[in-house]
């Protein structure tokens, strides 16, 4: 019976070379070896109907249960590979949940932003509305109707720039208190304007090309003096602190009669003298003034009834002093060491 026997030994060979399977792709070999389209099985199953009469049947029996045999194999066998691939790779790419997490980056507020925050949220108390003023300017503006002519000299305040003969960049946020009172009028005015405002100016510890005012505008019947002194003194306890002392002194504005300047009693040596006060023991933290009456009337406000206070400082000289940080410069430098000393949340 030689087909038998060839059947015999396809069975030995075929389940020794599968004991030697250790892979899927090795499987998948095996199975195209013996049970594929040219596969050994496949071939000898073929050629069954040409055997004698007397050995075909016993042959194609075996030979389907050989095959029958050979495929629940197959199937065991990537039933286990499969398991073990699975173990091994759960193994290899396991998770330890108890390794601590990455902290991601958490932005925080520029210190220009929160030092403008906490400047306008006490003037809000204080009954002032945030007004939004902008950029760019006309000339008209930012000077003319602010009574700063266009050869007056005291133009040399502002080193300005201009894109084109009578439009420029505003100087100071000053141009926005026209704004507001041509809006306003007749009504009382009391509004703070904030906002970013360019100099044409030589970069240095002090000063920047760019920088933040908060502008302050208060118009209504009976405004005096005592009261600016009064909103500014109230403003400057509550950012810094009731030990510091503030004083006003006379200044010179075009826009304000009689103007003021306010100074602060320098935070840095407690008044001793140092670099940033210039040893004089005060700073100068903000301009301002009585409106003057061709301003008022600009704005549609007559000077025989109506009076105004207003006034104007640089955000960044209030953080250099709330923080202690002596060169503009670092504000807008993007260094990230120095960003991430202010926590605050503004
Ligand atoms: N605009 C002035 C400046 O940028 C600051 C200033 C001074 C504003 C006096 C005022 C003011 O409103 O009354 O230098």
């Amino acid at each position: 019976m030689a087909a038998l026997e060839t059947i015999e030994c396809l069975q030995r060979e075929a389940l020794a070379d599968l004991d030697s399977v250790g892979t899927s792709a090795e499987l998948e070999d095996w199975q195209h070896k013996y049970l594929g389209r040219s596969g050994r099985l496949t071939l000898f199953m073929r050629g069954i109907g040409a055997l004698g009469a007397e050995e075909r049947p016993a042959a194609g029996r075996r030979a389907n249960e050989l095959r029958r045999l050979l495929e629940v194999r197959y199937d065991e066998r990537e039933e286990r590979l499969n398991q073990s691939e699975l173990a091994s790779a759960l193994e290899r790419e396991a998770l330890d949940v108890t390794l601590p997490g990455r902290r991601p980056n958490v932005g925080r507020l520029h210190p220009l932003t929160q030092t403008r925050r906490r400047i306008t949220s006490i003037f809000a108390e204080m009954g002032f509305q945030v007004y939004n003023s902008r950029e760019v300017e006309s000339d008209l503006f930012n000077f003319e109707l602010l009574n700063i002519p266009r050869h007056h000299p005291a133009r040399d305040m502002w080193d300005t720039f201009y894109l084109s003969d009578s439009v420029v960049l505003r100087t100071h946020t000053s141009p926005g208190q026209i704004h507001v009172m041509r809006e306003r009028c007749p009504e009382p005015i009391r509004v703070i304007l904030p906002g970013k405002c360019y100099r044409y100016e030589q970069v240095s510890v002090r000063h920047d090309f760019q920088f933040q005012q908060v502008e302050g505008l208060a118009v209504g019947r009976g405004i005096t003096l005592a009261d600016l002194k009064g909103v500014l003194q109230a403003f400057t306890k509550r950012l810094y602190g009731e030990g510091r002392e503030m004083r006003l002194r006379g200044g010179y504005f075009p826009f304000t009669e009689p103007s003021v300047e306010v100074d602060l009693d320098c935070a840095i040596c407690e008044g001793d003298g140092c670099r940033v006060c210039k040893q004089s023991g005060w700073v100068e933290i903000a301009g301002a003034g009585m409106v003057h009456p061709a301003v008022l009337r600009n704005g549609g406000y007559d000077p025989a009834q109506y009076s105004g206070f207003a006034f104007g400082m640089a955000v960044e000289r209030q953080a250099m002093l709330l923080h202690a940080i002596d060169d503009i410069r670092h504000f807008y430098a993007n260094d990230l060491r120095f960003l991430r000393q202010f926590h605050g949340s503004g």
